[in-house]
């Protein structure tokens, strides 16, 4: 069985490739992504290169604007399964290059997915975002809920959902998209609060806090995330079109993250508080019961407990001297 990871230098895609390496040694495992400097490539490479190490990995450096490659590496492999996740991530900056968003977001989507479909893909799972609800007052956010997307990365995925859902009807390709709730672990981004935070601290800069940190995220570890898509991989999908939230129902107040992960490291952090950033939510909370249910499975991850080793990896590999 062929798989085919799009964005395999990302965060996710990079634990997701890893894992399937290892676990399905007779398969092929292709991963593609275009290395762009969203954040610092050299932790991208950094990842390819632990993936390279895996007999059965391999990599392409490819755009998903090029439909032309993407179209050979199906004509030369045959690709059951496809699970993409490349796309131009974050929610702070798509007011800064919506370009970008549109480019690989909704033309990349459209590419893929296309690709995909008129090569008998069985199975498509694709990266949606938490993102897509808006700023809501009723939690936890369930995935019958209407949505209302408040910034054009929200947007675009929305717009992957509603072109999934329209080709399910007349494609035999069975159609996953996964909302993802603030991913956090090792090899995560440096664009995300907890990296992000780490990084000022040990560099010892200022710290820009928006809301006087008054937000909360439903941190979902990456573990847990890559045995849901797994365990997606494995499962019988009879229904053609379908969503899920992929998050872990507890959702974590940040000015407690702010003291967890300065004393730990035991630096005092230079906060400069700014007023609230009105494209960012204020609380993601997820019901992640439809999941669960349907994989029958069960989530014990607390963030607290998690991240001490994820902070002495970051120290350990240096990756706040990281520059772009
Ligand atoms: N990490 C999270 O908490 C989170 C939350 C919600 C949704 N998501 C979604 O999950 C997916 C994976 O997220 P991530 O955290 O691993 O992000 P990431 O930025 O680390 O990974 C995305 C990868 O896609 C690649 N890419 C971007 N545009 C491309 C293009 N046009 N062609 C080829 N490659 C391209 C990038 O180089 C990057 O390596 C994304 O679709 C993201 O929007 C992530």
């Amino acid at each position: 069985m062929n798989i085919l990871i799009t964005g395999c230098a990302g965060f996710i895609g990079f634990h997701l490739s890893e894992f399937l390496s290892k676990k399905y040694k007779k398969s092929k495992i292709i991963g593609f992504d275009n290395i762009n400097n969203f954040y610092s490539p050299i932790l991208k490479k950094m990842r390819i290169k632990v993936l390279k190490k895996n007999k059965n990995f391999y990599f392409k450096k490819i755009d998903l604007q090029n439909k032309k490659k993407i179209e050979n590496i199906f004509k030369r492999n045959k690709i059951k399964i496809v699970i993409h996740l490349a796309a131009q991530a974050g929610v702070r900056d798509s007011l800064k290059m919506p370009n970008s968003y549109f480019k690989s977001n909704f033309i990349g989507f459209m590419n893929i997915v296309s690709i995909s479909n008129k090569n008998k893909v069985k199975k498509f799972i694709f990266a949606s975002s938490s993102s897509v609800y808006g700023d809501k007052k009723k939690f936890p956010l369930k995935e019958n809920m209407n949505i209302s997307p408040k910034n054009i990365y929200s947007a675009t995925k929305k717009i992957n959902e509603d072109i999934s859902n329209d080709l399910s009807k007349i494609s035999n390709m069975k159609m996953i998209g996964l909302r993802f709730f603030t991913v956090y672990g090792k090899f995560g981004r440096p664009d995300m609060f907890i990296f992000k935070f780490l990084n000022s601290l040990l560099n010892n800069k200022k710290f820009h806090l928006y809301n006087k940190g008054k937000h909360f995220r439903d941190y979902t570890h990456i573990d847990d995330v890559v045995n849901i898509i797994i365990s997606l991989i494995k499962k019988k999908i009879t229904k053609k079109f379908q969503v899920f939230n992929i998050c872990s129902n507890d959702p974590i107040d940040l000015n407690k993250l702010v003291k967890f992960i300065s004393n730990f490291v035991n630096i005092k952090p230079k906060i400069i508080k700014k007023k609230r950033n009105s494209i960012e939510v204020l609380k993601t909370h997820g019901d992640n019961k439809k999941i669960l249910g349907f994989l029958k499975i069960k989530l014990t991850r607390n963030i607290f407990f998690e991240l001490p080793a994820i902070i002495e990896w970051y120290k350990k590999n240096q990756i706040w001297k990281l520059k772009n």
